[in-house]
């Protein structure tokens, strides 16, 4: 990816830990000056840390994505250091459960994260962006919640459907003003939610049924994040580009 990136401010949700920190690393590797955000701040810190320390640019800030207020202050903190040309809509939370057992609280808190978490970066991002006639907005989807669907968690699978809906109709609106926005649909990565989930044993089973046989490291996705964001994909938008080791080819 080279400096392509140089002189931009790229915000990351979500990136203390897992697939925001793999993509938090990949933009400061391509010269981006890069915003770390997330609730959990000394997981933050100390990524935004070693950012620096590898002689990247990065700071964090608390942003819970669900909070307009943090918003309001971390896009300021952004427009301070130049800007936010890169924003990525990566922070999720989610709740396992089918049509029966989802409860409303569930289902409530992963589409506010998700889905009003995604609405609120755009809503204060793109004018920035649109001050500076470029943007580049990526979001983190799933192969779940695109053209198929997975089993037992459908509150996931639903924020995500809606998180491309939100994406596709962003693209549409700002093409003319210099902003792309697209998003990739993951398989299964390795990070530390799936532990949490306890779903360690079930994911790698899973991937092993895939064409690659296996799990997706982050830094595999962050570098298509870190590309989508990039000049090079000067004429994408409004796509979702799929990275989920095979998964959708049979
Ligand atoms: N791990 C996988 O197998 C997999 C597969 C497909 C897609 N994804 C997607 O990758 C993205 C990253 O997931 P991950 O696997 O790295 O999980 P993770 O839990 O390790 O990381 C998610 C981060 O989001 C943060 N977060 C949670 N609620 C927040 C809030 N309200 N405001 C701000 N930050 C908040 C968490 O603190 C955490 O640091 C998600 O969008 C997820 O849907 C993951």
């Amino acid at each position: 990816m080279g400096e392509g990136l140089k002189g931009k401010v790229a915000l990351v949700t979500g990136s203390a830990r897992g697939l925001g920190e793999a993509i938090a690393r990949a933009l400061a590797a391509a010269g981006a000056n890069v915003v770390v955000s997330d609730v959990r701040d000394d997981l933050g810190e100390a990524v935004a840390g070693s950012i620096v320390a590898a002689g990247g640019s990065a700071t964090y800030r608390h942003l819970d994505v669900t909070s307009a207020a943090d918003w309001t202050d971390t896009v300021a903190a952004c427009d301070q250091l130049g800007g936010s040309q890169v924003l990525v809509n990566n922070a999720f939370t989610m709740t396992m459960g089918g049509i029966e057992d989802e409860t409303v609280a569930g289902w409530n808190r992963t589409l506010e994260v998700i889905v009003t978490g995604a609405f609120l970066g755009m809503h204060h991002c793109v004018p920035l962006m649109r001050a500076a006639g470029e943007g580049a907005i990526v979001s983190i989807g799933s192969m779940h919640g695109g053209a198929v669907a997975g089993s037992g968690r459908v509150a996931y699978q639903a924020a995500k459907g809606a998180l491309s809906a939100l994406t596709r109709a962003v693209a549409v609106d700002y093409g003319k003003e210099g902003i792309r926005a697209n998003i990739i649909l993951p398989g299964p990565i390795d990070t530390p939610v799936v532990a949490e989930l306890d779903f360690v044993e079930q994911q790698k089973a899973f991937a092993a049924t895939l064409p690659l046989g296996r799990q997706a490291d982050p830094a595999e996705i962050a570098a298509v994040a870190a590309f989508l964001a990039s000049p090079q994909a000067s004429f994408i938008t409004g796509a979702a580009i799929t990275a989920d080791g095979g998964f959708t080819a049979e």
